[in-house]
Protein backbone atom coordinates (compact mmCIF):
# COMPACT_ATOMS: atom_id res chain seq x y z
CA UNK A 1 0.00 0.00 0.00
CA UNK A 2 1.37 3.61 -0.40
CA UNK A 3 -1.37 5.21 1.84
CA UNK A 4 -3.87 4.68 4.51
CA UNK A 5 -6.40 6.79 6.33
CA UNK A 6 -7.84 6.87 9.73
CA UNK A 7 -11.20 8.60 10.16
CA UNK A 8 -13.85 7.77 12.89
CA UNK A 9 -12.51 5.65 14.46
CA UNK A 10 -11.85 3.53 11.14
CA UNK A 11 -8.75 2.65 8.52
CA UNK A 12 -10.01 3.74 5.14
CA UNK A 13 -9.11 4.45 1.72
CA UNK A 14 -7.84 7.99 0.62
CA UNK A 15 -10.75 8.12 -1.44
CA UNK A 16 -13.62 7.48 0.72
CA UNK A 17 -15.18 10.96 0.72
CA UNK A 18 -15.81 11.51 4.42
CA UNK A 19 -15.61 14.98 5.67
CA UNK A 20 -18.57 16.73 8.21
CA UNK A 21 -19.46 20.19 6.27
CA UNK A 22 -19.61 21.78 9.64
CA UNK A 23 -16.77 20.32 11.27
CA UNK A 24 -15.22 23.67 12.69
CA UNK A 25 -11.69 22.66 10.97
CA UNK A 26 -13.26 22.98 7.69
CA UNK A 27 -14.77 26.25 8.16
CA UNK A 28 -12.41 28.16 10.79
CA UNK A 29 -9.14 26.20 10.31
CA UNK A 30 -9.92 25.33 13.80
CA UNK A 31 -7.49 22.72 14.64
CA UNK A 32 -3.82 21.48 14.86
CA UNK A 33 -1.75 18.97 12.89
CA UNK A 34 1.56 17.03 13.55
CA UNK A 35 3.28 15.66 10.62
CA UNK A 36 6.29 12.84 11.50
CA UNK A 37 8.32 10.93 9.63
CA UNK A 38 8.49 6.75 9.77
CA UNK A 39 12.03 5.41 8.88
CA UNK A 40 12.70 1.15 8.34
CA UNK A 41 8.74 1.08 9.78
CA UNK A 42 9.23 3.00 12.79
CA UNK A 43 8.38 6.40 13.58
CA UNK A 44 11.18 8.88 14.78
CA UNK A 45 10.53 11.58 17.30
CA UNK A 46 7.36 10.78 17.93
CA UNK A 47 7.13 11.90 21.82
CA UNK A 48 8.14 15.15 20.75
CA UNK A 49 5.56 15.52 18.16
CA UNK A 50 3.19 14.63 20.55
CA UNK A 51 4.30 16.94 23.45
CA UNK A 52 3.79 19.86 20.67
CA UNK A 53 0.82 18.34 20.12
CA UNK A 54 -0.69 18.43 23.39
CA UNK A 55 0.70 22.02 23.63
CA UNK A 56 -1.06 22.95 20.71
CA UNK A 57 -4.09 21.39 21.96
CA UNK A 58 -3.69 23.48 25.39
CA UNK A 59 -3.48 26.89 23.70
CA UNK A 60 -6.24 26.10 21.37
CA UNK A 61 -8.01 24.70 24.39
CA UNK A 62 -8.96 21.46 22.82
CA UNK A 63 -9.76 19.42 25.39
CA UNK A 64 -7.58 15.93 25.11
CA UNK A 65 -9.26 12.73 23.82
CA UNK A 66 -6.83 10.24 22.72
CA UNK A 67 -4.03 9.57 25.30
CA UNK A 68 -0.34 9.25 24.31
CA UNK A 69 -0.14 5.47 24.64
CA UNK A 70 -3.29 4.99 22.16
CA UNK A 71 -2.01 7.92 19.82
CA UNK A 72 1.02 5.73 19.34
CA UNK A 73 -0.67 2.95 19.20
CA UNK A 74 -2.76 4.28 16.38
CA UNK A 75 0.52 4.88 14.67
CA UNK A 76 2.01 1.66 14.80
CA UNK A 77 -1.41 0.26 13.38
CA UNK A 78 -0.95 2.64 10.77
CA UNK A 79 2.48 1.37 9.97
CA UNK A 80 1.37 -2.23 10.24
CA UNK A 81 -1.82 -1.92 8.06
CA UNK A 82 0.12 -0.14 5.24
CA UNK A 83 3.37 -1.72 5.09
CA UNK A 84 5.13 1.72 4.62
CA UNK A 85 8.68 1.40 5.32
CA UNK A 86 9.15 4.96 4.99
CA UNK A 87 6.86 7.90 4.79
CA UNK A 88 5.36 10.48 6.99
CA UNK A 89 1.93 10.08 9.06
CA UNK A 90 0.11 12.91 8.93
CA UNK A 91 -2.74 13.99 11.38
CA UNK A 92 -4.66 16.67 12.67
CA UNK A 93 -7.24 17.43 15.41
CA UNK A 94 -10.37 20.05 14.61
CA UNK A 95 -12.66 20.97 17.59
CA UNK A 96 -15.28 19.19 16.13
CA UNK A 97 -18.33 19.26 14.24
CA UNK A 98 -21.33 22.19 15.32
CA UNK A 99 -23.34 24.56 13.92
CA UNK A 100 -21.27 27.21 12.44
CA UNK A 101 -20.73 30.74 15.50
CA UNK A 102 -17.36 32.29 15.89
CA UNK A 103 -17.37 31.06 19.70
CA UNK A 104 -16.24 27.65 20.63
CA UNK A 105 -19.75 25.89 20.95
CA UNK A 106 -20.38 23.86 23.96
CA UNK A 107 -19.77 20.33 24.25
CA UNK A 108 -17.60 19.45 21.82
CA UNK A 109 -16.33 16.07 20.25
CA UNK A 110 -12.74 17.34 18.73
CA UNK A 111 -12.03 14.97 15.66
CA UNK A 112 -9.08 13.38 15.35
CA UNK A 113 -8.10 12.12 10.93
CA UNK A 114 -4.65 10.73 10.17
CA UNK A 115 -2.73 9.77 6.59
CA UNK A 116 0.08 7.55 6.30
CA UNK A 117 2.06 8.13 2.53
CA UNK A 118 5.07 6.53 1.31
CA UNK A 119 7.61 9.34 0.52
CA UNK A 120 11.13 9.42 0.29
CA UNK A 121 13.74 12.01 1.31
CA UNK A 122 14.92 14.48 -1.29
CA UNK A 123 18.56 13.41 -0.62
CA UNK A 124 19.39 15.26 -4.36
CA UNK A 125 18.37 18.46 -2.33
CA UNK A 126 19.95 17.51 0.68
CA UNK A 127 24.00 16.79 -1.78
CA UNK A 128 23.44 19.86 -4.04
CA UNK A 129 21.23 22.53 -1.78
CA UNK A 130 18.10 24.40 -2.56
CA UNK A 131 17.01 27.89 -3.80
CA UNK A 132 15.06 29.82 -1.66
CA UNK A 133 13.54 33.03 -2.24
CA UNK A 134 12.82 35.97 0.52
CA UNK A 135 9.01 36.58 0.97
CA UNK A 136 7.21 38.65 3.99
CA UNK A 137 6.09 37.12 6.26
CA UNK A 138 2.48 38.15 6.47
CA UNK A 139 1.36 35.24 9.18
CA UNK A 140 -0.55 36.17 12.54
CA UNK A 141 1.34 36.11 16.37
CA UNK A 142 0.67 33.00 17.30
CA UNK A 143 3.15 30.84 14.74
CA UNK A 144 4.94 28.47 17.74
CA UNK A 145 1.20 26.44 16.98
CA UNK A 146 1.07 24.18 14.88
CA UNK A 147 -2.57 25.12 13.71
CA UNK A 148 -4.41 24.59 10.25
CA UNK A 149 -3.90 27.99 9.43
CA UNK A 150 -1.43 27.65 6.88
CA UNK A 151 -2.59 30.41 4.05
CA UNK A 152 0.37 32.97 4.94
CA UNK A 153 2.65 29.80 4.55
CA UNK A 154 1.24 28.45 1.31
CA UNK A 155 1.23 31.92 -0.57
CA UNK A 156 4.77 32.20 0.55
CA UNK A 157 6.03 28.66 -0.76
CA UNK A 158 3.30 29.16 -3.83
CA UNK A 159 5.20 32.25 -4.57
CA UNK A 160 9.16 30.31 -4.42
CA UNK A 161 7.58 27.43 -6.53
CA UNK A 162 6.56 30.08 -9.25
CA UNK A 163 9.92 31.17 -9.61
CA UNK A 164 11.42 27.56 -9.17
CA UNK A 165 12.56 27.69 -6.24
CA UNK A 166 12.20 25.38 -3.16
CA UNK A 167 12.03 26.85 0.02
CA UNK A 168 10.54 30.57 0.88
CA UNK A 169 12.66 31.74 4.03
CA UNK A 170 9.80 34.56 5.49
CA UNK A 171 11.22 37.71 7.26
CA UNK A 172 9.05 40.32 9.04
CA UNK A 173 8.50 43.81 7.24
CA UNK A 174 8.77 46.26 10.06
CA UNK A 175 11.61 44.65 11.77
CA UNK A 176 13.59 43.31 8.73
CA UNK A 177 13.75 40.21 10.63
CA UNK A 178 14.00 36.51 9.19
CA UNK A 179 11.77 34.34 10.96
CA UNK A 180 11.79 31.21 9.58
CA UNK A 181 10.96 28.84 6.53
CA UNK A 182 7.54 28.68 4.96
CA UNK A 183 7.31 24.88 6.57
CA UNK A 184 10.87 24.96 7.89
CA UNK A 185 13.19 26.61 10.35
CA UNK A 186 16.33 28.45 9.04
CA UNK A 187 19.77 28.49 10.42
CA UNK A 188 22.88 30.03 9.42
CA UNK A 189 26.57 29.35 9.98
CA UNK A 190 28.82 32.98 10.27
CA UNK A 191 32.10 32.85 11.88
CA UNK A 192 32.01 29.48 12.66
CA UNK A 193 28.76 30.32 15.05
CA UNK A 194 25.29 28.79 14.73
CA UNK A 195 22.60 31.40 14.30
CA UNK A 196 18.95 30.19 14.66
CA UNK A 197 15.72 32.40 15.29
CA UNK A 198 14.81 32.39 19.21
CA UNK A 199 11.93 30.34 19.98
CA UNK A 200 9.13 33.01 20.38
CA UNK A 201 5.42 33.44 19.02
CA UNK A 202 7.25 34.39 15.45
CA UNK A 203 8.08 30.12 15.04
CA UNK A 204 7.20 27.11 15.25
CA UNK A 205 9.74 24.94 18.06
CA UNK A 206 10.54 22.30 15.40
CA UNK A 207 11.32 19.08 16.35
CA UNK A 208 14.40 18.94 13.97
CA UNK A 209 15.34 22.33 15.33
CA UNK A 210 15.69 21.09 18.90
CA UNK A 211 17.64 18.09 17.54
CA UNK A 212 19.68 19.92 15.68
CA UNK A 213 20.17 22.19 19.21
CA UNK A 214 20.47 20.23 21.56
CA UNK A 215 21.89 16.59 20.25
CA UNK A 216 23.65 17.44 16.95
CA UNK A 217 25.14 20.86 17.26
CA UNK A 218 26.89 20.07 20.64
CA UNK A 219 28.82 17.27 19.15
CA UNK A 220 31.07 19.53 17.11
CA UNK A 221 31.27 22.41 20.37
CA UNK A 222 29.47 24.28 18.14
CA UNK A 223 28.55 27.84 19.30
CA UNK A 224 24.80 28.43 19.04
CA UNK A 225 23.19 32.12 18.86
CA UNK A 226 19.46 32.12 19.45
CA UNK A 227 18.91 35.89 18.01
CA UNK A 228 17.13 37.07 14.82
CA UNK A 229 18.72 38.90 12.21
CA UNK A 230 18.50 40.62 8.90
CA UNK A 231 18.01 39.04 5.73
CA UNK A 232 21.09 41.17 4.82
CA UNK A 233 23.15 39.39 7.28
CA UNK A 234 21.94 35.66 6.08
CA UNK A 235 23.87 36.53 2.97
CA UNK A 236 26.69 37.50 4.23
CA UNK A 237 27.27 34.09 5.82
CA UNK A 238 29.01 31.13 5.07
CA UNK A 239 26.62 28.54 4.97
CA UNK A 240 22.28 28.33 5.29
CA UNK A 241 20.37 25.54 6.04
CA UNK A 242 16.61 24.86 6.45
CA UNK A 243 15.56 21.86 9.08
CA UNK A 244 12.06 20.17 9.14
CA UNK A 245 10.66 16.72 9.38
CA UNK A 246 10.67 16.11 5.90
CA UNK A 247 13.67 18.23 4.31
CA UNK A 248 15.32 16.68 7.62
CA UNK A 249 18.82 19.23 6.88
CA UNK A 250 18.74 20.85 3.51
CA UNK A 251 21.54 23.86 2.39
CA UNK A 252 20.32 26.54 1.16
CA UNK A 253 22.66 27.82 -1.48
CA UNK A 254 20.75 30.61 -3.09
CA UNK A 255 18.54 33.30 -1.30
CA UNK A 256 16.83 35.15 -4.62
CA UNK A 257 19.87 36.20 -6.32
CA UNK A 258 22.51 36.04 -3.30
CA UNK A 259 24.68 32.97 -3.34
CA UNK A 260 25.47 32.20 0.04
CA UNK A 261 28.99 31.01 1.29
CA UNK A 262 30.49 29.61 -2.41
CA UNK A 263 26.85 28.21 -3.40
CA UNK A 264 27.75 24.77 -2.14
CA UNK A 265 26.62 23.18 0.72
CA UNK A 266 29.11 24.08 3.67
CA UNK A 267 31.01 21.93 6.16
CA UNK A 268 28.99 22.26 9.25
CA UNK A 269 25.96 22.06 7.45
CA UNK A 270 27.26 18.47 6.25
CA UNK A 271 28.20 17.45 9.66
CA UNK A 272 24.89 18.45 10.98
CA UNK A 273 23.33 16.49 8.74
CA UNK A 274 25.36 13.09 9.12
CA UNK A 275 24.83 13.57 12.29
CA UNK A 276 21.13 13.51 12.22
CA UNK A 277 21.40 10.52 10.09
CA UNK A 278 23.26 8.84 12.74
CA UNK A 279 20.35 9.71 15.72
CA UNK A 280 17.73 8.48 12.66
CA UNK A 281 19.44 4.97 12.47
CA UNK A 282 20.08 4.39 16.06
CA UNK A 283 16.28 4.99 16.98
CA UNK A 284 14.74 3.74 13.75
CA UNK A 285 17.02 0.64 13.13
CA UNK A 286 15.59 -2.30 10.71
CA UNK A 287 13.60 -4.66 12.12
N1 LIG B 1 6.28 21.68 8.74
N2 LIG B 1 8.28 25.87 10.78
C1 LIG B 1 7.15 25.69 10.09
C2 LIG B 1 6.33 26.88 9.73
C3 LIG B 1 6.75 24.39 9.72
O1 LIG B 1 5.61 24.21 9.05
C4 LIG B 1 7.58 23.29 10.06
C5 LIG B 1 7.22 21.88 9.71
C6 LIG B 1 8.77 23.55 10.77
C7 LIG B 1 9.70 22.42 11.17
O2 LIG B 1 9.13 21.63 12.17
P1 LIG B 1 9.54 20.10 12.35
O3 LIG B 1 11.01 20.05 12.44
O4 LIG B 1 8.86 19.72 13.64
O5 LIG B 1 9.01 19.33 11.17
C8 LIG B 1 9.08 24.84 11.12
C9 LIG B 1 5.79 20.36 8.44
C10 LIG B 1 6.83 19.43 7.95
C11 LIG B 1 4.59 20.47 7.52
O6 LIG B 1 3.85 21.43 7.65
O7 LIG B 1 4.38 19.57 6.69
Amino acid sequence: MKELGYFDGEFITLDTAKVRLEDRGYEFGDGIYEASRIYNGTSFALARHLERYRRSMRELQIPITDTDEEMIALHEELIQKSQIKNGTIYFQLTRGTAPRTHYFPEKMMPHLSMVIRESAVHSDWQENGIHASLEEDVRWLRCDIKTLNLLGNVLAKQSAHKKGYQEAILYRKEANLITEGSSSNFFLVKDGVLWTHPLNNLILKGVTRSIIVEKCAPKFDLTIVEKAFSPEFAYSAEEAFVTSTTLEVTPVTFINRHQIGNGEPGKVTRQLLQAYHEIIAQECSKK
